[in-house]
């Protein structure tokens, strides 16, 4: 395996080793609310998400799942509770500094991004290189050598890893919807992720890339110790890949279990029909 990945699964193993096998709540939401115009659309809510788990988020259509993806990543202020990361209340913090603590949502390739290779999108992610300072580009110059020839190993991992080598130099723009999904996936591989959100990532992408996405996801929570938390209408892709699943239904948690125990709750079956969910017909 690639020298960077592997010297990653090392430490996080090791870690995990002197820490002992147990399960660790890693994020925790605490009676968190939120309103827009009056309107509360998250209310009262409490969930916790289990270090190393892949942890499903799903409820009818408005039903808040977004906005709270929004205010865990700190993309949103919350009215009211707490958000707490790794054991530390994170609740005023803003996104940037969530992200630097490995917590971090995909976003879409952004506009400016797409005219850039796939190589050079992985390439501009972590801050703080050397080389962005004027004054170590001038007079430390094997210093950002280095860092350059270390961040370009690591996006090569990055892109070995995911597979992405046949398109290694294409323009972001030019791929297709799944092959933007892996690039997103593989931008958190190029910061320390220790928990990632993933909102709708299988909107828009064939079953074949679906597939290899999915694949993915669990490589990177078995191999790398990342932890998901995932929102998605796709219950054949929650049924595979999440344990527990949360179910959200106007804004509170309405139960959390196995995919199994949530097909089989008439409640959560009544929320979706109730609410005229289009994906009523997947759950049952
Ligand atoms: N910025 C905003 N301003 C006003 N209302 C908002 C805003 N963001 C979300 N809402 C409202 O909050 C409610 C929950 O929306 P949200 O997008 O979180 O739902 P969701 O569960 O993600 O739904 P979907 O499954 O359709 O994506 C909706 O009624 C929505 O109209
Ligand atoms: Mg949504």
């Amino acid at each position: 395996m690639e020298i960077v990945i592997l010297s990653a699964l090392v430490a996080r193993t090791a870690a995990a080793l002197s820490d002992g096998v147990k399960m660790t709540t890693l994020l925790q939401v605490q009676n968190v609310s939120k309103s827009f115009g009056g309107l509360r659309v998250i209310r009262d809510c409490d969930l916790q998400v289990q270090e190393g788990s892949i942890t499903g988020l799903i409820g009818p259509n408005g039903a808040g799942k977004s906005t709270l993806f929004n205010l865990i990543a700190g993309t949103s202020g919350i009215d009211e509770g707490a958000i707490y990361f790794r054991g530390e209340d994170v609740t005023a913090l803003p996104a940037h500094d969530l992200f630097s603590r490995g917590l971090l949502r995909t976003f879409q390739i952004a506009h400016e991004f797409s005219n850039l290779s796939v190589f050079e999108n992985l390439m501009m992610v972590p801050g703080g290189q050397a080389g962005e300072s004027l004054f170590n580009a001038c007079f430390q110059r094997s210093q950002v050598l280095d860092e350059e020839r270390a961040l370009r190993q690591k996006a090569q991992d990055v892109i070995d890893f995911l597979v992405l080598g046949p398109v290694k130099n294409e323009l972001a723009g030019n791929l297709s919807g799944g092959q933007k999904k892996l690039l997103e996936l593989g931008r958190t591989m190029m910061v320390d992720a220790k928990m990632v959100l993933l909102d709708e990532v299988a909107a828009g992408v064939n079953r074949s890339l679906l597939q290899h996405l999915a694949t993915n996801i669990e490589r990177l929570q078995r191999e790398l110790g990342y932890t998901f938390f995932v929102i998605e209408h796709d219950m054949d892709l929650i049924a595979r890949l999440c344990d527990p699943v949360i179910v959200l239904s106007e804004g509170q948690v309405m139960m959390e279990g196995s995919m199994v125990a949530v097909r089989n709750n008439p409640a959560v079956v009544n929320a979706y029909f109730g609410g005229g969910s289009t994906i009523a017909a997947e759950l049952v």
